[in-house]
């Protein structure tokens, strides 16, 4: 790996001698290790764009950004997006539609961004073997719009840089090890280009939003808590958009159903859900029933993939 580190260090430096480069910052594996990679490799000649659609987890924002800025001193500049995104998703309910609004949202924040910027030539992107090999002919690509910039470099003109283009998904974890990232990033879960967006069905609202952040947040804690967050490939709670009757201290309430998922899978194209112990089931479900509001009912996803997908949308 430190061969590998090295000669992508020189490939790119070759590549992009004093020419400026600009990279969509996600905080997800890939594209992190695409930002410290081109980093040391170039320094300041590289700006990272992280845009925060509103769409993200419970403390998400400040932890990527205290990592790229903080931790490797890269230029990153965050873009909130929020209002914007939120707005254009108003009363929208169906998942294509919400998945194409947010992808299209997302290239016209990226690209006003980055025309902001002076004499950029290079787009650098993180592009795995997986993708390439994959490209249009992946199941999970015919089922759902995925979140992809792939047209950018031609819309705006810019040359593109791919140095993790050869590396099978483990492979990049190495070269981030190699390259300082923490766990916390480097062992991330697969997180969707649309957030949570597609994990709150039916419409979404800024309290929807914060009914799916509140109650993953605590499912993560748990699951880490239980040591299970190496074991499972996967997990996330659902925000359904049914509601049902329940009673807290004697009074009924009318409140929603929020759904567990928890898969293990090996490359995401199909899955098991996961069998966690029912003593850890119990704990979830009882603080988020108590500690998120308008929540009344748990239900656990025990459905493969196929005939279900991972996610709900
Ligand atoms: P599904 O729901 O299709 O998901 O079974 C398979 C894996 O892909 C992730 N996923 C996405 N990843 N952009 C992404 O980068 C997307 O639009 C997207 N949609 C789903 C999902 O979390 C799972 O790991």
């Amino acid at each position: 790996m430190q061969d590998f580190i090295q000669n992508a260090i020189n490939e790119i430096r070759e590549t992009v001698g004093d020419k400026k480069v600009i990279c969509a910052l996600s905080g997800g594996v890939d594209s992190s290790v695409v930002a410290v990679l081109i980093h040391e490799a170039i320094g300041d000649q590289l700006t990272c764009i992280f845009v925060d659609h509103g769409l993200l987890r419970k403390g998400e924002v400040q932890s990527v950004m205290k990592t790229f800025r903080e931790g490797f001193d890269i230029n990153v500049i965050q873009v909130d997006a929020k209002d914007r995104f939120l707005s254009k998703l108003a009363g929208v309910t169906d998942p294509e539609e919400k998945r194409k609004i947010i992808g299209n949202e997302f290239i016209y924040v990226f690209e006003e961004e980055a025309n902001k910027l002076q004499d950029i030539e290079f787009l650098a992107q993180g592009t795995i073997y997986a993708d390439v090999v994959e490209s249009g002919a992946n199941n999970a690509k015919l089922v759902k719009s995925h979140h992809n910039v792939g047209g950018l470099p031609e819309r705006m003109n810019l040359k593109l840089i791919e140095p993790l283009k050869t590396l099978y998904k483990d492979q990049v974890r190495e070269v981030g090890k190699g390259l300082g990232l923490p766990d916390e990033i480097v062992m991330r879960q697969p997180f969707p280009g649309p957030g949570l967006g597609v994990r709150v069905i039916g419409e979404i609202t800024e309290k929807r939003l914060e009914i799916v952040r509140e109650s993953d947040a605590i499912l993560r804690e748990e699951i880490k808590e239980a040591n299970l967050d190496r074991e499972i490939w996967q997990y996330f709670t659902v925000l359904t958009n049914i509601r049902s009757v329940g009673m807290t201290d004697s009074a009924r309430t009318y409140d929603y159903t929020v759904g567990i998922r928890a898969i293990h899978s090996t490359d995401g194209m199909t899955a098991d859900w996961a069998r966690i112990p029912y003593d850890v089931l119990e704990k979830i479900s009882k603080r988020i029933v108590t500690e998120v509001p308008h929540v009344n009912r748990i239900v656990y996803d025990i459905t493969t993939k196929p005939p279900a997908t991972i996610e709900w949308e």
